[in-house]
């Protein structure tokens, strides 16, 4: 059992080297099955969610590595078309292998998906646009089953911009015969990396990134290498974290126009900014001010991915903010764990009310999902004393070394793999964290 010790009220300074983007990789990693050879991802971080990845591919018959922050796939033989129930629930993104599956295979068998628990996910879009492309989509005994002779290309016109089942869609049309033009699609960063990729691998793909796609199946390239976009949450997650605790921070191996939404906000909260081509600065002394209203939407609007990192750093900032998500029902459980903290944070429906400046203070307390746990640790640089973090592996899904960058540019944040050492415990059961030792820095 792992758990994060975070001792707050330490600034922030120096640089951290931004990490892949997990939610572009994997994707990437999905469409390796299209190809009869070699795709190389560069750039690619040491994830939970990507070993899961590479497990599936390996499941299928693949070759599959990840070595020196790249994953190699050689996909010359896929001699399985089933997804078992356990692989598929390891995260979200294995129905992303379903596309290319059913391209290769002519069929293809999973289960429900995993992920974060952040209200209904559905994937009948997902399925709507298999269908689109001819596929017969059944369910046999708790699984679904697709099969196709062969997919062809066809309009898909997406009732909402869902980005996983834009994925999707463009990773079938890819291995389809025949053009696709999929309308309504989602504009996120990490759709426009999915296109280059493909692109690369001898499929014409045009308007990835807008939100209608063209795609002319048929990939032609025996080899392929990419490399993947910097992490634009990963980035809005240390931004956060420096305007919860103070100081500078400079980000690299960043793309400063995808985070714009982020940007805005934190300039409105008084964050002074400085941007290059591949770097962000963000300072912050002294006090921070309400940025307002944050209305999540489908990009280009404010990500999802980011509402509970703004919220932990509006924490600390003067005056009310409103946070209206947009996107996912059930986006705010970390809230329970951040009024443990001494947050004052009212909730109803989409809506979340936080009024800033009340002082925070350590607490003992578990992350619930990805983001969710991670906005834990930025209010916690902003606390008054100890926080004892645990559900470790909700963050380890999407973070590479956290605690390692964030104890490199001076955060109090330590972190204890496997069991709990003894002299943490007392007779009548565990301190609390106030009570313990500080965290070594
Ligand atoms: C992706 O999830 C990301 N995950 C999420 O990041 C992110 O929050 C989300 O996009 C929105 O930006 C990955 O890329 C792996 P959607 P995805 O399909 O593709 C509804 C993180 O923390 N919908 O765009 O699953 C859905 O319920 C994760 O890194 C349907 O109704 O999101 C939601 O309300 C969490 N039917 C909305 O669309 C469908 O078939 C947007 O979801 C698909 C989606």
């Amino acid at each position: 059992m792992s758990r994060l010790i975070i001792t707050g009220k330490r600034e922030l300074h120096g640089e951290i080297p931004v990490q892949g983007a997990k939610n572009g990789v994997l994707p990437l990693m999905a469409s390796s099955l299209l190809s009869h050879g070699v795709t190389v991802i560069d750039n690619c971080p040491d994830l939970t969610d990507v070993r899961a990845a590479l497990d599936i591919l390996r499941h299928l018959g693949c070759r599959a590595a990840l070595e020196k922050g790249a994953v190699t796939v050689d996909a010359s033989d896929v001699t399985c078309c089933e997804i078992p129930d356990a692989l598929m629930r390891r995260m979200r993104s294995s129905v992303m292998f379903l596309g290319p599956l059913l391209a290769r295979c002519g069929r293809a068998v999973i289960t429900a998906p995993g992920g974060c628990e952040l209200g209904p996910r559905p994937i009948d879009l997902h399925l709507a646009a298999m269908a689109a492309l001819g596929a017969d989509v059944r369910e046999e005994d708790g699984s679904l089953v697709l099969t196709a002779g062969r997919l062809t290309g066809a309009p898909i016109r997406l009732a909402l911009p869902s980005v996983g089942a834009t994925e999707n869609a463009m990773l079938a049309a890819a291995g389809a015969e025949g053009v696709t033009v999929i309308t309504g699609a989602a504009r996120e960063p990490e759709i426009r990396d999915l296109g280059a990729l493909l692109t690369k691998m001898g499929v014409r793909v045009h308007g990835a990134g807008t939100s209608t796609v063209t795609v002319e199946g048929g990939v032609k390239a025996p080899f392929a290498r990419h490399r993947a976009l910097p992490d634009r949450i990963a980035a809005a997650t240390y931004l956060c974290c420096a305007a919860a605790a103070g100081g500078e921070l400079t980000l690299t191996n960043t793309d400063p126009d995808d985070l714009r939404p982020v940007l805005a906000a934190l300039d409105r909260m008084g964050a002074a900014l400085k941007t290059t081509g591949d770097t962000v600065t963000a300072a912050v002394h002294g006090p921070l001010r309400s940025p307002g209203t944050v209305v999540t939407g489908p990009h280009p609007g404010f990500p999802t991915d980011a509402q509970p990192l703004l919220m932990a750093a509006a924490l600390r900032a003067e005056g009310t903010t409103a946070f209206v998500e947009n996107i996912f029902e059930n986006r705010f459980r970390h809230v329970p764990a951040l009024r443990a903290m001494g947050a004052d944070i009212a909730v109803e429906g989409r809506g979340a009310l936080v009024r800033g400046g009340v002082p925070l203070h350590g607490a003992r307390v578990e992350a619930t999902d990805l983001r969710g746990g991670a906005a834990l640790v930025a209010a916690a640089l902003a606390a008054e004393g100890v926080t004892d973090l645990g559900g470790l592996a909700h963050i380890d899904r999407g973070y590479e070394n956290l605690a390692g960058l964030l104890h490199s540019v001076g955060a109090g944040i330590e972190r204890i793999d496997g069991k709990e050492p003894e002299r943490w415990k007392t007779t009548e059961g565990r301190k609390t964290p106030a009570a313990r030792e500080p965290a070594s820095t």
